[in-house]
């Protein structure tokens, strides 16, 4: 891949998608105030970086639920990746493996969990739906377990779906042949076009639970022995709760702006999570990191790591495995780079006064 960033890999993906997939995967809820939101607020918090470190060996390593890993970056769970390439979460798997990434895949993924699992390397966590069917829900969850997940995130900020109208506009399906695979055996697998918009939106309307309490964390928590981290937090007190419920680890995120227009930029939201339960649970952020240089601000605002969601996809879209490896690549070079720079010879050496929130 010969690009400079990942600004020029979204336009080299945007010249390979189709137009339904490239709305899909860009689009955002409503105005998309809380989509530019995020990306600004990791451009403005200023480095102040420290002077006279020896960092002429830097370690981008990093440890996470007893987990190594060899980038504090993992990819966030992206549903439909088919849509990107014919191998679909079977390319991101082996791109993120090639890289040592840990991968997050959503229930909505175009290849079956099993399937993903065979060819992953790095750490494989399982991104949980709760269908109003609870026998659906069990069967996803012990299916995870047995195809060796390490770990379950347990999405919470989507109620409802958030109203993308573009994907309306687009009457959004999955093309013939494409399907949700988790849940072929459930026959609730084939997303058609919606009766006049969005086939997700209905499909999520008809099948997911909109009744979700902490009271289902609770029963997640005790129908699993994997670690469940609760992913779509903005607020210390929601992520406190969480911790309460068993949860080992948050997610502040806002979905990549694609469910509450409004929500705060995570940037914003994490410091006060960190703060509430930083010492006691794994807390992660994602949400428009697109430079290494904004995971380092993740990191010094206590982060223990970070998810990127479309970059992946546009990695995954230009070059398959290879592109989303590259993807990786760029952003870990970047990451190398600001440590160097800020005088952090490793992720653990991160001081949490370079960024002043
Ligand atoms: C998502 N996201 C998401 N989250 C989740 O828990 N389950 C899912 O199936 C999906 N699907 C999905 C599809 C697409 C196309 C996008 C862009 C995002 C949200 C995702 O995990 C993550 O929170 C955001 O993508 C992070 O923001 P950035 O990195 O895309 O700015
Ligand atoms: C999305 C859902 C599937 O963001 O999480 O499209």
């Amino acid at each position: 891949m010969d690009l400079l960033n990942l600004a020029e890999l979204e336009q080299a993906a945007a010249e390979r998608l189709s137009t339904m997939a490239h709305d899909y995967y860009a689009g955002a809820a409503r105005d998309g105030i809380t989509l530019r939101g995020n990306r600004a607020a990791w451009d403005r918090l200023r480095l102040y970086y420290r002077v006279l470190v020896d960092v002429a060996q830097r370690d981008l390593s990093t440890t996470l639920l007893g987990q190594h890993m060899a980038l504090p970056i993992l990819a966030a769970p992206t549903a439909f990746q088919c849509l990107a390439h014919p191998d679909g979460e079977l390319a991101s798997a082996r791109g993120c493996g090639a890289r040592g990434a840990g991968m997050v895949l959503s229930t909505l993924s175009t290849v079956a969990m099993e399937e993903v699992a065979a060819v992953a390397r790095g750490p494989l966590w399982f991104q949980l739906y709760v269908y109003r069917d609870r026998a659906v829900t069990r069967a996803l969850v012990q299916r995870a377990e047995a195809a060796g997940f390490s770990a379950l995130v347990l999405t919470v900020d989507a109620a409802i779906i958030g109203a993308r109208e573009t994907d309306a506009r687009n009457r959004f399906h999955l093309p013939d042949g494409m399907t949700a695979a988790n849940l072929v055996g459930a026959g609730m697998a084939e997303i058609p076009a919606g009766e006049g918009g969005s086939g997700l939106e209905r499909y999520v309307r008809e099948l997911l639970t909109p009744r979700l309490t902490w009271a289902d964390l609770d029963w997640l928590v005790a129908q699993t022995r994997l670690p469940v981290l609760v992913k779509g937090i903005v607020r210390a007190d929601d992520a406190a709760i969480a911790v309460a419920h068993g949860a080992a680890g948050v997610i502040v995120s806002n979905h990549g702006g694609r469910q509450l227009d409004g929500a705060p930029p995570t940037a914003e939201a994490l410091p006060a999570v960190v703060e509430a339960v930083g010492d006691q649970v794994a807390v992660l952020v994602d949400g428009g990191i697109r430079r290494g240089s904004h995971v380092l601000r993740a990191l010094s605002l206590g982060a223990d790591a970070v998810l990127v969601g479309r970059p992946m996809l546009w990695g995954l879209a230009v070059g398959g495995a290879d592109g989303v490896s590259g993807m990786f690549s760029m952003l870990a070079a970047e990451l190398d780079e600001a440590m160097a720079l800020c005088g952090c010879p490793s992720v653990a050496a991160v001081p949490r006064d370079l960024v002043h929130a």
